[in-house]
C-alpha cells in the first residue's frame, strides 16, 4: 500500500513524539508498502530551510534505528496554504521527494477565487498540488467550489473518512466516482491517531470488491510515477 500522508518522523511536530513511536507506527506498514512522512510546515512560523534541517535531523535520527523489513519512506511535507506561495523559491523542496506533488493543507474557511488562482499559479510552475484530506472541507464549499478546484488539484483523503460510519457511504461514493487519488492514514501516533490505512483497504474491499481496493492503490502509484521528477 500506498501511505501519502503520515506524521511519522520523530519529534519535528505534532506527530511522532520520539523514535520508539516512530518505529511502533512502522509495525503497522509491511516491507512492501510505501510510506510518505509529511510533517506540517507553516510559513508564519518557520522558514523552509529550518523546517528542511529538522526534517533531515529527524530522518538521520529514525533511519539510523530501522529494521531490515521496514517499508519504503519517502520525505514529503503537509505545507499550510499561504498567500503568494506559488512564488516561495523552496517550493520544489517542499514536494515529496523525487516528484513535482505537493501535499496542501486548506484552511478551515470556505475557499475563494484568490486561493484558487494561486493553485493555478503553483500549476503553472510545474508543481501538482494535491489537497490533503479533502473530506474536512465538504461541509463548508459549495459544490461548484470543489468541482472548480478539482479540476486543478489531486485529492487526498484519510482512513478515518472510510473508518467512520458517520462519513462512509460519501467517502465509498467518492471513490467510485474517481474523486480520489490518494489515500492516507494522516497517523501521528500510536493511540488515537495510528496508522489505520490497512483497515481502510480492507473495508473498501469488503464494500466495494477487492479490485477496487487494488485500483486505487494502482491509481496512486500511477501519479507518483507520472509526477516524478524528470518524467
Ligand atoms: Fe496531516
Amino acid at each position: 500500500m500506498l501511505d501519502f500522508h503520515t506524521h511519522l518522523l520523530p519529534g519535528v511536530d505534532d506527530g511522532s513524539d520520539s523514535v520508539e513511536t516512530s518505529l511502533g507506527m512502522l509495525s503497522h506498514w509491511g516491507a512492501g508498502d510505501c510510506v510518505c512522512a509529511t510533517p506540517h510546515f507553516y510559513a508564519d512560523r518557520d522558514t523552509p530551510e529550518r523546517f528542511l534541517r529538522r526534517r533531515a535531523a529527524a530522518w538521520d535520527a529514525l533511519s539510523a534505528a530501522l529494521p531490515e523489513d521496514a517499508p519504503r519512506i519517502r520525505l514529503g511535507a503537509e505545507v499550510r496554504y499561504f498567500d503568494g506561495m506559488a512564488s516561495a523559491e523552496a517550493l520544489p523542496q517542499l514536494c515529496l521527494e523525487g516528484t513535482r506533488l505537493l501535499l496542501l493543507e486548506f484552511p478551515f474557511v470556505p475557499w475563494t477565487a484568490r486561493m484558487l488562482e494561486e493553485v493555478r499559479r503553483i500549476r503553472r510552475r510545474g508543481i501538482q498540488p494535491v489537497a490533503a484530506h479533502l473530506e474536512r472541507y465538504l461541509g463548508f464549499n459549495r459544490p461548484e467550489t470543489l468541482r472548480a478546484f478539482a479540476e486543478e488539484l489531486l485529492v487526498q483523503c484519510n482512513a478515518e473518512f472510510f473508518l467512520s460510519r458517520r462519513t462512509r457511504r460519501r467517502a465509498l461514493r467518492l471513490l467510485q466516482d474517481g474523486f480520489i487519488q490518494f489515500l492516507g492514514s494522516d497517523a501521528h501516533d500510536l493511540s488515537d491517531r495510528a496508522p489505520n490505512l490497512a483497515q481502510a483497504l480492507e473495508l473498501i474491499g469488503e464494500k466495494l470488491g477487492a479490485q477496487e481496493a487494488k485500483e486505487i492503490d494502482e491509481e496512486a502509484r500511477y501519479w507518483l510515477r507520472r509526477c516524478t521528477v524528470g518524467e
